[in-house]
């Protein structure tokens, strides 16, 4: 298998794609408060996407080889859940911090973006987490332009975060997207600079960092559901998802929309208070 390359129609198509899956956490960003199951959101979402998009849940029925079919719409990872958690009947509680990461698919084309929610007020320890793995994310975009390498960009969010602390979690990555869920190539969040594939223009993968307080280690979650990984440690896991179009100059996020949270400063680039997607030129 090879890295794709979207043509014009394939970006258009990728950006509408894009726009819907920010949209659905648009939609459902006032509805995660306390006591709201996350089976609930699961079901708001499904219906949002099915009978307002007109989109495919990509999640529903997934089933990459050696796992068992996914059985929900949406990802929710709570606190320690690292990622692939399963809405259940459980409820948010104050203090909750919580992953929803969202695929639709418009036209045979993906789109692909999580976002984290802090379910009331929360620790001072868990939105400096929320809010640094959000700019580790940034540093890893912002990197993005053809003749850069994969490595520059795994490097670039790797120091970042450690940095501040925290640790990044290595066995999950970013992946190209596109008429497939998860494509060639494997985007890493750590490495070494001018290392691995020299990006493209046309070229779409998501970032997606999963960034943990404590350790590193992750392991099943106590369901056994063959989905959900928590922290080893049972540390704090947060986690942000772009899907980003590298352009001639620099890059495209496609998964944005009205909702979408400010750029960070260091981003140089358009706030996202239109509907249009952001577009950056790298610095060289
Ligand atoms: N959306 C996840 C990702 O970012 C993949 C979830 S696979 C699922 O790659 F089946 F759990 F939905
Ligand atoms: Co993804
Ligand atoms: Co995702």
């Amino acid at each position: 298998m090879t890295i794709t390359i979207k043509d014009k129609a394939g970006a258009a198509a990728m950006r509408l794609a894009g726009r819907l899956a920010s949209e659905v956490l648009d939609y459902l960003s006032p509805f995660v408060k306390p006591g709201i199951t996350t089976n609930e959101i699961d079901r708001l979402a499904h219906l949002y996407m099915t009978q307002v998009q007109g989109t495919v849940p990509a999640p529903l029925g997934y089933q990459p080889p050696g796992y068992a079919p996914y059985p929900k719409s949406l990802c929710t990872s709570v606190n320690h859940v690292v990622c692939h958690g399963i809405p259940n009947d459980k409820v948010l509680k104050k203090g909750d911090i919580v992953n929803i990461d969202v695929t639709v698919i418009k036209d045979g084309w993906h789109g692909d973006t999580s976002r984290m929610f802090l379910v009331g007020d929360c620790s001072i320890a868990a939105k400096r987490l929320c809010q640094v793995t959000y700019e580790a994310m940034w540093h890893g975009i912002a990197k993005v332009r053809p003749g850069v390498r994969l490595g520059d960009i795994g490097h670039a969010i790797q120091v970042f975060a450690e940095r501040q602390g925290y640790s990044i979690v290595r066995e999950f990555c970013g992946h190209g997207i596109g008429q497939k869920f998860h494509e060639e190539p494997q985007v890493l969040h750590y490495g070494r600079p001018g290392t691995l594939e020299v990006l493209r223009e046309g070229m779409v993968f998501t970032i997606e960092p999963m960034i943990n307080l404590g350790k590193r280690d992750i392991k099943d979650g106590p369901e056994k559901d063959g989905w959900t990984i928590v922290t080893r440690d049972h540390s704090l896991s947060a986690q942000w998802e772009h899907t980003v179009l590298v352009t001639p100059n620099g890059y495209e996020v496609l998964t944005v929309s009205a909702g979408s949270p400010p750029l960070p400063d260091f981003v140089p680039g358009f706030a996202p208070d239109s509907v249009a997607a952001i577009a950056g030129v790298a610095k060289t």
